[in-house]
């Protein structure tokens, strides 16, 4: 398997004690003594040189802290340099453009809901104060409202990818089944968001929606009751629209989106279903199972050629 060089880690960012210390006499390029001996020994250092020399390391000695009790430092190798099949292209952004988008509507989020109320008689008039008086409201909203529409849009796009590219099949089963759900809880964002504004359009909109989800079979009467929360569409439905959309929805989603990257970093990413594998030098079953080659001639692990 070809090994990847991974880019040095500057020195500043290591800390101290992990540090290679300098052989003695050594000098750098510049034929300048390196840093650490630049600096007077402990002992003749002056009080505030001692207090300089470790306010400068306090950051790393915080993160290696941090990094001792976590192994942080590994999961963001691992995350960061793990392997990329070749031949992956602009097709691949797609992800990573529905998180941001998702990301973009979560901070908008939190600051509409400064400023929304959500009673049936306050929450148009809270739309209009957000959108006329706040500043920089009409623009949050915007963003938030047309945000809603660019994810649904982004999150299908990264679906007809994986599709087309067989990312589903073995052993992505189950991040295409986590991705389902994903899909199911944008689409309930985007349809109890809807309501939120409770002006004529929302309104009459999500009694259409109620009614369509009421069609569906077993389940469907139930779950238009439940989401309707009442005989009519009124306070109640505007509630439980506001909870659904702010509280229930969100944390699932921000849990989903974890295991799907957790499952995407485990797993690798699918080659393109262009890119051949690349044959493996060694006849030995396991050297093929790490080329990403199986006994019946699929693709394996997307660990396959990679860049
Ligand atoms: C909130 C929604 C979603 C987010 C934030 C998200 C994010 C991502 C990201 C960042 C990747 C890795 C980069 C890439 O391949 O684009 C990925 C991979 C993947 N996603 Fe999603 N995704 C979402 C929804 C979905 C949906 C709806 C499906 C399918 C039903 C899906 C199925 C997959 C699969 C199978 C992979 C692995 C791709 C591969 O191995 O090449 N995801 N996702």
């Amino acid at each position: 398997m070809p090994k990847i060089s991974l880019p040095k880690i500057p020195d500043k960012v290591v800390p101290a004690p992990l540090r290679k210390p300098a052989k003695p006499g050594s000098t750098d390029a510049k034929g300048q003594a390196p840093q650490d001996l630049k600096s007077a020994p402990p002992e003749r250092q002056t009080h505030v040189q001692k207090l300089t020399d470790q306010a400068k390391e306090a950051p790393v000695d915080v993160l290696a802290w941090v990094d001792q009790r976590t192994g942080a430092s590994g999961f963001l190798t691992g995350m960061l340099y793990r392997k990329v099949p070749k031949g992956t292209n602009w097709f691949y952004t797609l992800g990573s453009a529905t998180l941001f988008a998702f990301i973009v509507q979560a901070v908008t989020g939190v600051f509409l809901a400064m400023f929304y109320t959500p009673s049936a008689t306050q929450a148009y008039a809270s739309i209009s104060h957000i959108n006329n008086e706040v500043p920089l409201g009409a623009l949050v909203h915007g963003m938030h409202k047309w945000g809603s529409s660019v994810m649904v849009i982004l999150i299908f796009l990264h679906m007809g990818r994986t599709f087309f590219f067989g990312a589903y099949k073995y052993p992505r089963e189950l991040n295409w089944v986590i991705g389902v759900v994903l899909l199911i809880l944008t689409m309930t964002m985007a349809f109890t968001g809807y309501l939120l504004p409770f002006d004529q359009r929302s309104f009459w909109a999500s009694i259409v929606g109620i009614n369509i989800n009421g069609t569906g079979p077993v389940v469907g009467p139930y779950l238009s009751d439940f989401l309707r929360a009442g005989p009519e569409l009124g306070a109640t439905t505007l509630s439980r629209f506001y909870a659904i959309h702010m509280l229930l929805v969100p944390g699932a989603i921000i849990a989903l989106i974890g295991a799907h990257m957790y499952l995407v970093v485990k797993l690798g990413t699918t080659a393109p279903p262009w890119v051949k594998a690349e044959k493996p030098k060694v006849a030995a079953p396991v050297a093929q199972l790490d080329a990403g080659v199986e006994s019946n001639g699929h693709r394996g692990n997307g660990s396959a050629p990679t860049a």
